[in-house]
């Protein structure tokens, strides 16, 4: 068994060097040092990160590399990256960076390789007109259903790209509501569409259920669809999708050792492939691999998963922050807070550590955001004079598609003069300061602004696995497991046995 994480020498250090910060300002930090920003910021693949409004200074961050490497961060990152049963309450690997960097076993490679080749080639062939429907009518549209990792991931990286360069649109549907449904099939033909149910498990209630009502919409005219033309399905349980009559060619699988929601790297990515093209979803493959490269290979201290995974770490247990916001600012980006909320909430959202001890420490904060610059006329009162605070992520994009460079350049400096309010607060309006009480800000709220060269596939996907290798690393200094979700299971049975109740 191991010692709790608050029982190291170099988290009490930590606890030294938060009282340290106590007579000091973020905007004196920031004031003081010109070489800070310089100092603070790091690039991993193609992602530039200005760390430089954090309360951190040399001391403390050598404390919290010191931290990381007495919790063996290291050896625990080889595990995850060499296909370790890191998930040991499920006794399985989370291997999926094994889908962007092929693994050294030559038969695995081989058969993800062949998997891969399989629903991007349906993807192609949807694209090229290839697959008609049972009519012969050419497929419009894709209606994929699915839920929590199995449509949070594909919907995001779909928006990501922007509008979809082939002819088929795809649609999302994943509440049971039956408005999301209802909207996705408006304006769908039932001869020209197909149906992909996306469920790792092939069992979740959600899932089933609107796929049962999008069938018999196949269905309503008088003649019935082959619904070999009109069905298909990503799964880790290739059977029990065979099982419910869709045809073994339009069914697509990944392996269950990647666990839902880093399951955008597998055949669950069908839609961004339909939408952006076989060429689109490599590419955010190659991003993420280099991600990954990245945080096998580099020295700690200059390590970005590590070093943001830290600062979570610092923020939770040292200043007793329970929330981190994340405002991306671009209108693509939209979906990145509830994909992070999935992402740090399913996987840091924990009360036991590894070997099933209550933690003495806390864990994941709340994750919440909304895009920018929407949010500044919403949500930023709080993050400007609430009486707690939450520290925040500002996504921003170097380069825009959008022609219009106007707005494109108001959008970036918008984020950063709100990352600056959150640091310094009014204290450097000068003569437009107010001393009302009710006009002050006090600052001292830290902030990271991420910034990708351009929305494209690489960037997105090198964004994404620095967001989800700074979840693990965090996991490893808490000593819990960062690929299970056993909570949830708790109101799933609990509405299994309601409906069992109630004979539904
Ligand atoms: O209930 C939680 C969960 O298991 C998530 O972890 C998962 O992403 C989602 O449900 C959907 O599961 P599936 O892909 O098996 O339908």
């Amino acid at each position: 068994m191991e010692t709790s994480p608050s029982e190291l020498p170099q988290w009490h250090a930590l606890e030294e060097w938060r009282r340290s910060f106590a007579s000091r300002t973020l905007a004196s930090l920031l004031k003081v040092d010109s070489n800070r920003q310089p100092r603070w910021s790091f690039s991993a693949a193609s992602i530039h990160a200005d760390l430089s409004r954090n309360w951190i200074d040399e001391n403390t961050f050598a404390a919290l590399m010191a931290l990381a490497r007495a919790r063996d961060l290291e050896k625990m990152r080889d595990a995850l990256l060499g296909g370790e049963a890191v998930n040991t309450t499920e006794h399985r690997a989370a291997w999926h960076s094994a889908l962007r960097t092929p693994p050294h076993d030559p038969s695995l490679a081989r058969t993800l390789h062949e998997e891969q080749t399989l629903f991007l080639g349906f993807a192609e062939a949807l694209r090229t007109g290839r697959i008609l429907g049972s009519t012969g009518a050419p497929i419009d549209t894709v209606v994929c259903i699915g839920i929590g990792g199995s449509d949070l991931g594909p919907r995001l990286v779909t928006e990501a790209l922007g509008s979809p360069t082939g002819p088929v649109r795809v649609r999302f549907v994943s509440n049971i509501d039956p408005v999301e449904l209802a909207t996705a099939l408006e304006g769908a033909r039932p001869e020209a569409t197909v149906i992909a149910a996306i469920s790792k498990t092939f069992t979740t209630l959600e899932t089933l259920e609107n796929l049962r009502v999008a069938r018999n919409w196949l269905n309503a005219d008088a003649q019935p669809l082959d619904p070999a033309h009109h069905l298909a399905a990503v799964t880790a349980h290739p059977d029990r999708a065979a099982k419910i009559g869709i045809h073994p060619k339009r069914i697509f699988v990944f392996p269950d050792w990647v666990g839902g929601r880093y399951s955008l790297w597998s055949a669950c990515g069908l839609p961004i492939a339909i939408a952006h093209g076989h060429e689109a979803f490599l590419q955010l493959c190659a991003g993420a691999a280099e991600m990954d490269t990245h945080f096998a290979t580099a020295a700690l201290e200059s390590n970005l998963p590590v070093i943001l995974g830290m600062l979570g770490v610092w923020y939770v247990n040292f200043w007793n922050i329970r929330a981190r916001a994340v405002f991306p600012y671009a209108q693509r980006l939209r979906s990145l807070p509830p994909y992070l909320q999935q992402l740090e909430m399913e996987s840091l959202g924990k009360r036991v550590d590894a070997d099933g001890r209550p933690l003495a420490i806390d864990t994941g904060p709340v994750v919440w955001g909304e895009v920018g610059t929407t949010a500044q006329h919403s949500v930023f009162q709080f993050m400007h004079q609430g009486t707690h605070w939450s520290p925040a992520d500002f996504v921003v994009v170097a380069q825009h598609a959008a022609s219009d460079e106007r707005r494109c350049r108001l959008l970036h400096a918008s984020a950063l003069a709100q990352a600056d309010a959150m640091a310094s607060g009014d204290s450097v309006l000068g003569a437009e300061r107010s001393t009302a009480a009710h006009a002050i800000a006090p600052g001292g709220r830290p902030s990271n602004i991420i910034s990708l060269p351009a929305l494209d596939a690489r960037s997105v996907g090198a964004l994404l696995a620095l967001y989800e290798q700074r979840t693990f690393v965090q996991s490893v200094i808490w000593n819990i497991n960062a690929f299970d979700q056993w909570g949830v299971e708790v109101g799933k049975k609990l509405l299994q046995q309601r409906l069992d109740r109630e004979r539904f």
